[in-house]
């Protein structure tokens, strides 16, 4: 990891998926320790700069240095939490069995026991994350907050210095939200670890979020939350139903359904 480089410095990205453009012309930095929030509409591209961040995805054009290094380079400081999961529920695992897998993957440990230090350190995650008191119990049987934070838990297995987390609160009700949001905040108040969170609903987020990027297909707007997340703004990417509020000092988007027509 280079010195004094920014955590993330994107200049002029375009991503490409069989030589089609899928999302052009972005730019953004990010400091180490900060958090970015992603913000866009239904295929805006926001998995897409993740995945390319995260070094999965390497047709584009562009600057992309993570760490300064390129994502290729740099993905052993990187940790991925997708979308949607594509763990087999089929399969019983324990929680802190999930959270062990985060090191065991990379180790190339895919049989055999846990190693103990590897089921501590397991364990201490999962009660980083509020659920030390369900470490053994079956995954499948949490609910789908519960089921988040232990992913976001195995995501930290390999101690990364950047953590991508992909619609980290989509199907969830509100207070599993807040929960979730919670441990975000935690993540980056006593671990440090920088963070891209892509969302459509920015509202839990806004506290712990350092910048906001808002793409639809481009860049529309990168900067600090309060700079970005104005009326004008959010009705340019959202429609004119959309509204950007504050109340007593706290910003709110209300988006309402983001289903919208593609441009
Ligand atoms: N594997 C792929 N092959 C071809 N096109 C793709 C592929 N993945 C995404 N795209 C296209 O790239 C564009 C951006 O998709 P992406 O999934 O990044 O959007 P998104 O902002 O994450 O959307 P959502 O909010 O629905 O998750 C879309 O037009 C999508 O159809
Ligand atoms: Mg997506």
């Amino acid at each position: 990891m280079k010195g004094d480089v920014p955590a993330i410095d994107v200049r002029d990205l375009t991503v490409y998926y069989g030589g089609r453009p899928a999302v052009e012309g972005v730019s953004f930095s990010l400091e180490r320790g900060e958090t970015l929030l992603l913000l866009g509409p239904n295929g805006a591209g926001k998995t897409t700069i993740l995945r390319v961040i995260g070094g999965f995805h390497r047709e584009y054009s562009g600057r992309v240095l993570v760490f300064g290094e390129p994502p290729l380079k740099a993905k052993s400081l990187t940790s991925y939490v997708p979308q949607s999961h594509s763990l087999n529920e089929r399969v019983p695992l324990k929680a802190f069995e999930v959270v062990a897998m985060g090191a065991i993957y990379r180790k190339g440990l895919i049989h055999g026991r846990i190693p103990q230090t590897i089921a501590e350190k397991a364990r201490s995650l999962l009660e980083f994350v509020g659920l030390g008191d369900v470490w053994r119990r079956s995954f499948r049987g949490l609910s789908g907050g519960q089921k988040q934070r232990v992913l976001i838990a195995r995501a930290l297995m390999s101690d990364p210095k950047l953590l991508l987390l992909d619609e980290p609160l989509s199907a969830l009700d509100p207070s599993a939200r807040a929960e979730v949001s919670a441990v975000l905040g935690k993540i980056k108040e006593e671990k440090g670890v920088t963070m891209v969170i892509t969302t459509h609903d920015i509202n839990p987020l806004v506290e712990i979020g350092d910048r906001v990027l808002l793409i639809n297909r481009r860049a529309v707007a990168f900067g600090r939350p309060a700079e970005v997340l104005t009326d004008g703004v959010v009705k340019s990417v959202y429609g004119p139903l959309a509204r950007a509020i504050n109340v007593d000092g706290r910003l709110y988007c209300i988006i309402g359904d983001v289903h919208l027509e593609r441009r």
